[in-house]
């Protein structure tokens, strides 16, 4: 052997057993084509062509490594097709629960997408192990690599992953080819269509722990906890090894805290092992709401003296209990839960929700003083259990639905073991609604199945599920440790008096519809007034519900239908309203007046808000209905200057005036513990400017963050005005993109994605939404905003490398 092939091969050989663990991304430059659902031809001969008889080849189809794909359109992910497409008018009740979006069954060529994707890996890596993992795919992903057929993904909602390590090239392309059908639908809400999150590449040694196999546990007691951490170690040699295993303890900056000893464990091939650890951590941080304190729990693979893998999770550590008695209580701390459902879509990007979004919109449920979030129907997004351990909300982590059989309780179980570790996740859901079987004898041994299922994977938590039914006990709640009620509010303490000791939770409660800044029903706009006036026959308005919650122990609170606005589900309307009314904000996350209901009552800010706003000018005598929502003792209310009475503000409810209308000033002045607080409306101008106000002033360059920039149409006196209607252009410098553009009227059939270089979206009462994302080169990033009407608006955003 010569001198330099030995050198050679003494370096590779480190590089192989070295740690060598890496995290890509593969969200970047994919080809998307829509293919067919019954047209062979047009689905690049998916069906036609022998796919499946031969293993690693799938000639005359996209499948196959060599199809030029460069007519294709380029993709970033995340990606939902659905968002892009225009709205079609149907009567189909599952069309119209999608929000009028031509993908299911009945649109055939717009319901297949096909992704394809170019990557390499480095001829070093040739030794380690490859595993590939998206976080989610709607739905029914089969999946290739270089012309291997990897598997079929059925949940829309749940992501998987497949050990590649076999059909990998090194130095060269790697051909991965995603075929999806969207003809299926698994809600009856907007779902979104494709690539909708994250892909990963994982490289690691072939004697590594499998993704979510550690399970992390802390048990505190006073200042001390005990922290358990659970793990698998495989061995995806051919032959058996051993290797060395501890883990250690850190502070949320990275300091050690406390280390266990090592453990040597010899695998077979291929093989797993389990093992674990105690460990005692003492003057620990409490995670809570305040201060989601999260520790990191590191978990070390040695072989031969060197880390060869190694997993961080973070967790927090925290007690919680649903007590009949006295409700729920974190770290011994009493209150009742706050709680939002939601769905998965936003404004401009439908679900193909970036990073940051997540984070925008708990922070905004969080300032409303919400602090628990229903993961209504189905698996979150890893992000969003990320930005709720990390901003502090609470979760209900819910599997899509009620069955036992092998494909649902591999999606529970998966869905457990992915989130247990999540420190904000204190309840899964087993399900919602199944009105086929939750009075049933066969519905109550799905739920026994299920909740064994959650017991083993996690023995930690308990669970609930959201049955609507009023006091009735058969079926389903015979077994649930914690009854949920999905609406049906007056009959919850009658089921407490005959069920005293079963917890109960409001699953799906309030669900007044309301459209942003309207304040007349308008049937042919299909627009509902903007206060907690209007519920469907079902639900309740928010102050209904709200009070015997607030004001009976044996409620531990409850989850508002919902949060958000989201498409689909257009009730009480039909076309051309395309989304739900139900939201305490709108799509956009701009909040409508029932929000400052809630906030009244569930934060202890002061909170002083006048409903309509002030520009009637066709209704100049007439009275008005002027809502007042507080938190403070009395108010009193004057219109330009001239009191129209003080009234003392009941708890939990709000304060009404009829007001005779006359252009000017109506002022609110509080009492709230003896501090006066102001609030006010004015009558405004006519529209003439444009104010923009991003959500962040400074960006990396990462091709990732998120600017959510507010846009109003302003007066000349810098007042928004409440019925400005404008079209809005948009012009963002060429070192970032726009994402999507939103305004939250829940009939507009506006696109949300435009064409480069033709960005717009009318104002809905005041206001519409633009989403940027950072580039990959710094600088400064302009965004523009102008109209034909209006003064231009230029602002500037940094872009860190
Ligand atoms: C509930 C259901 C929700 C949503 C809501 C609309 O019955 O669980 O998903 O459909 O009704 O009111």
């Amino acid at each position: 052997m010569s001198k330099l092939s030995s050198i050679v091969l003494l370096f590779t050989v480190l590089t192989w057993t070295g740690f060598s663990q890496k995290r890509t991304s593969l969200d970047d430059d994919w080809r998307f084509h829509f293919g067919h659902a019954a047209n062979a031809e047009k689905d690049f001969n998916y069906s036609i062509a022998t796919i499946f008889s031969k293993s690693g080849g799938a000639a005359k189809t996209a499948i196959d490594p060599k199809f030029v794909d460069t007519t294709w359109t380029k993709v970033q992910l995340p990606h939902d097709w659905a968002v892009k497409l225009p709205f079609v008018y149907s009567d189909n009740f599952d069309v119209i629960s999608h929000g009028f979006k031509p993908v299911g069954g009945l649109y055939l060529e717009t319901s297949i997408g096909w992704y394809r994707k170019r990557f390499q890996v480095s001829n070093s890596s040739k030794n380690n192990r490859f595993e590939i993992q998206f976080d989610g795919v709607f739905r029914n992903a089969s999946v290739w690599l270089n012309g291997f057929y990897l598997g079929t993904n059925q949940s829309g909602y749940l992501g998987f992953s497949y050990d590649v390590t076999d059909y990998l090239k090194y130095g060269e392309d790697n051909v991965l080819v995603v075929r999806v059908d969207a003809t299926q639908y698994e809600g009856w809400f907007y779902e979104g269509a494709g690539i909708y999150r994250r892909v990963w590449l994982h490289e690691t040694n072939k004697l590594h722990i499998p993704q979510h196999t550690v399970f992390v546990t802390a048990t505190p007691s006073g200042r001390k906890a005990n922290v358990s951490v659970a793990l698998e170690v495989e061995n995806k040699n051919l032959t058996s090894d051993n290797c060395s295993v501890y883990t250690y303890i850190t502070d949320r900056n990275g300091k050690e805290l406390t280390r266990s000893s090592k453990k040597n464990l010899q695998i077979g091939a291929p093989r797993k092992t389990d093992a674990s650890f105690n460990l005692t951590l003492n003057n620990c941080t409490r995670w809570d709401l305040e201060n989601p304190y999260l520790y990191r729990a590191v978990v070390v693979v040695e072989k031969s003296g060197q880390k060869i893998h190694q997993e961080k999770v973070k967790f927090g550590i925290r007690s919680f209990e649903f007590d009949v008695k006295k409700g729920f209580s974190l770290n011994g701390k009493r209150f009742k839960i706050k709680g939002t459902n939601n769905h998965q879509d936003h404004a401009g990007v439908g679900a193909a929700m970036p990073d940051d979004l997540q984070y925008y919109r708990i922070r905004l449920l969080k300032e409303m003083g919400s602090n628990a979030y229903r993961a209504s129907h189905n698996a979150p997004t890893p992000e969003l259990l990320e930005a709720c351990d990390s901003l502090g909300m609470l979760v209900v982590d819910e599997q899509r639905l009620l069955n036992s059989s092998p494909e649902y309780l591999d999606q529970f179980e998966r869905l457990i073991k992915r989130d247990r570790n999540h420190p904000s996740v204190i309840l899964w859901s087993i399900g919602n609604e199944e009105g086929w079987i939750q009075k049933t004898e066969t519905g109550k041994k799905i739920a026994q199945t299920l909740l064994t299922q959650q017991k083993i994977f996690d023995p930690t938590r308990t669970s609930t599920y959201a049955a609507d039914m009023p006091n009735e006990f058969n079926g389903v709640n015979e077994v649930i440790p914690i009854r949920g009620f999905n609406y049906r509010q007056n009959a919850v303490a009658d089921y407490h008096r005959d069920h005293p000791n079963q917890p109960l939770i409001g699953t799906e409660m309030g669900s007044t519809v309301t459209t942003r800044g309207i304040y007349e029903a308008d049937k042919q706009r299909a627009y509902v007034p903007d206060q907690d006036i209007t519920a469907p026959w079902w639900a309740s308005r928010a102050e209904e519900w709200w009070v015997l919650a607030a004001e009976n122990d044996f409620w531990l609170g409850g989850f508002i239908w919902t949060g958000f606005d989201y498409r689909g589900e257009p009730t009480p309307y039909q076309w051309p309203n395309v989304n739900s009314h139900f939201g305490v904000m709108d799509v956009c996350g701009f909040p409508k007046n029932i929000y400052y209901y809630y906030k009244s009552w569930w934060t202890d800010e002061d909170v002083l808000h006048i409903s309509p706003h002030w520009n009637w000018p066709d209704k100049v005598g007439q009275d008005i209905d002027v809502w007042v929502n507080s938190n403070a003792d009395e108010v009193e209310l004057f219109l330009n200057n001239k009191s129209l009475g003080k009234q003392v503000m009941p708890r939990n409810r709000h304060l009404k005036w009829k007001v005779p209308y006359q252009a000017g000033t109506l002022e609110a002045v509080a009492i709230k513990k003896g501090k006066t607080i102001r609030a006010q409306v004015k009558t405004t101008d006519t529209p003439f400017a444009i104010k923009l106000a991003p959500s962040v002033e400074k960006m990396r360059a990462n091709g990732t963050d998120l600017a959510i920039i507010n846009v109003s149409v302003v007066d000349k006196n810098g007042l928004e005005v409440p019925v400005a209607d404008n079209v809005i252009k948009f012009r963002v410098s060429e070192n970032a993109k726009i994402l999507g553009v939103g305004n939250g009227d829940p009939s507009s059939h506006e696109p949300d994605q435009c064409a480069p270089g033709t960005w717009q979206r009318s104002a809905f009462n005041g206001k519409c939404q633009l989403i940027i994302q950072a580039g990959k080169t710094a600088g400064d990033i302009t965004v523009e905003a102008y109209s034909n009407t209006l003064q231009t608006t230029k602002i500037t955003l940094k872009q860190l490398p």
